[in-house]
């Protein structure tokens, strides 16, 4: 091709492409925005873990069908399908419906939720990530799978002993004075579900935010990720939190295992950088709670603080 020919091909080009704008204005304006709002959407759904929870990996369940078990102390919890199947899924529900059960934890037939769907974080969220949240969720494929019911223990099987806990726990709203920081870690990735104890009601303690806990439904201990020296990670630096929150390596070089890293490879490391350092810039302001739950390592002599 000669260079003349050539830039007369890449004119065409481009009035050619501009000739499809320019058609349908309206139209493709609509659609980026619909595209826009599935990744916008998209973003939201991995940074707020919904995934990890309604998709039954182990038992090989299919993409957000539901289905996977939760132990707790009341009971054991069984997640929903949340695909848009008009029979078993969400196929049926308007936005509102969506809004409500994330705001309010209230279904369309006007029910409470249990808080094992942790709609206490979610409640944050500003209704523009709710909106792109639903756009994405209804662009995901059908699955017909019915819901199975939870196997709870009396009291805490009857859906209105909720009510009551709800006047109790639920800070209900979007919080426009929050940081985008503590609106990731607290709206969105819902850190506190597991970092922050629960008193004998299944509330969140407030006093003992981030403060981690000895015992939870699962066995397991969740460690105290206040800045506390002592007992927290008071001498964790921003690159020991974000070695974490990527690859899942804490400063030992050990990596961690069971429900922290399902955190760390559905929200965490999908986070973008600048998510992921408003998120530790928060959590390294927050204030140093002590509280042990770890037991104490032995001391090494190169561990001196200066
Ligand atoms: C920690 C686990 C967990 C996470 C994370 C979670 N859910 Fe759920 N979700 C549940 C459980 C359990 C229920 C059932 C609650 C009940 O029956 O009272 C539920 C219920 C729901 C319902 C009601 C469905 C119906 O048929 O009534 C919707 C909608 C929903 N979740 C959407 C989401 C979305 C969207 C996300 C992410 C933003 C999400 N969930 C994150 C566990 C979770
Ligand atoms: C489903 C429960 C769960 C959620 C949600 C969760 N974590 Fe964790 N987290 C754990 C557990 C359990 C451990 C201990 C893992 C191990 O040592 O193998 C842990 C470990 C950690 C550690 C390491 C602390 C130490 O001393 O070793 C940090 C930091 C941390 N989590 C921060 C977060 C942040 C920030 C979020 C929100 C993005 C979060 N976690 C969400 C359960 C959870």
């Amino acid at each position: 091709m000669t260079p003349r020919l050539f830039k007369f091909s890449t004119a065409l080009a481009t009035l050619v492409v501009g000739a499809v704008f320019v058609l349908s204005p309206a139209q493709s304006a609509e659609l980026d925005q619909r595209a826009g709002q599935r990744d916008r959407g998209e973003y939201i759904f991995h940074l707020s873990g919904c995934v990890g929870c309604h998709t039954d990996k182990k038992g090989g369940g299919k993409f957000l069908a539901g289905g996977r078990p939760f132990k707790t102390d009341f009971g054991t919890f069984y997640s929903p399908n949340i695909t848009p199947d008009q029979k078993t899924g969400l196929g049926d529900w308007t936005f509102e419906n969506f809004q409500t059960a994330l705001r309010d934890g209230v279904s369309p037939s006007g029910e409470n939720y249990f808080p094992s769907f942790p709609y206490t974080s979610y409640t944050h969220m500003t209704t523009g990530d709710i909106k792109d949240l639903w756009v994405y969720l209804q662009s995901i494929p059908k699955v017909e799978r019915a819901n199975q019911d939870h196997d709870l223990n009396m009291p805490y099987g009857w859906r209105w002993t909720v009510t009551i806990w709800k006047a109790l726990y639920l800070d209900k709203g979007a919080k426009p004075d929050w940081s985008r920081g503590r609106y990731v870690t607290e709206a969105l990735a819902h850190c506190q579900e597991c970092h922050t104890p629960r008193n004998f009601l299944g509330g969140s303690k407030g006093q003992m935010a981030f403060a981690g806990t000895k015992r939870n439904p699962e066995g397991v201990v969740i460690p105290n990720i206040t800045p506390d020296k002592k007992t927290g990670v008071g001498k964790w630096d921003s690159s020991d939190f974000d070695l974490l929150f990527t690859i899942g390596m804490l400063p030992d070089t050990d990596f961690v295992g069971g429900a922290m890293s399902e955190s760390i490879s559905h929200t965490t490391s999908k986070m973008t950088k600048q998510d992921r350092q408003a998120m530790i810039k928060y959590l390294k302001q927050l204030a140093p709670i002590e509280n042990r739950v770890k037991a104490e390592k032995p001391p090494k002599t190169n561990d001196e603080e200066w």
